[in-house]
């Protein structure tokens, strides 16, 4: 029973994925993302918070995102391969700054196609 559900789901992972990848449907920042990074990452990243305190980074609002670190922008809208949001929520930057931070297995591979698309679409407050 159990291996019918993990395949189940592998299937579906299997067949969605492309799907998303194929359609050059446009990502919103308010439903799409947003949601996302209010899952994922708010926990530390506002004032207060692990994140915030120690990266200055606050992901609570579409200007302060863009705003970036208080070491520089973390979003080149246009490119998600430079940018260090993407970079470090898919998982080829090192564990110990991987985000979510201490999440095994990081953000949802879909999430992560959602962030880079939003991103690559010129990361607009739409
Ligand atoms: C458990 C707490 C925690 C969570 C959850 C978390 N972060 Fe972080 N984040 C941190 C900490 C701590 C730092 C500072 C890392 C450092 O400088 O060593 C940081 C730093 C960052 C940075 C800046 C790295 C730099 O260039 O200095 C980005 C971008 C980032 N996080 C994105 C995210 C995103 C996107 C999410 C949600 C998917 C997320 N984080 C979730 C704790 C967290």
């Amino acid at each position: 029973m159990k291996t019918r559900i993990l395949l189940g789901c592998i299937f579906l992972t299997a067949i969605s994925l492309p799907a998303f990848a194929e359609h050059t449907v446009t990502v919103s920042y308010k439903t799409d993302v947003r949601p996302i990074l209010d899952d994922y990452c708010m926990g530390c990243h506002k004032p207060g918070g692990k994140g915030y305190e120690k990266s200055g980074l606050d992901l609570g609002g579409y200007e302060s995102i863009m705003k970036g670190t208080k070491f520089g922008k973390v979003v080149t809208p246009g490119n998600s391969t430079t940018s260090t949001l993407s970079v470090l929520v898919s998982g080829h930057a090192d564990p110990s700054i991987t985000m979510p931070l201490g999440v095994k297995g990081g953000l949802p591979k879909d999430k992560v196609e959602i962030i880079n698309k939003w991103i690559d679409q010129g990361a607009k407050n739409n």
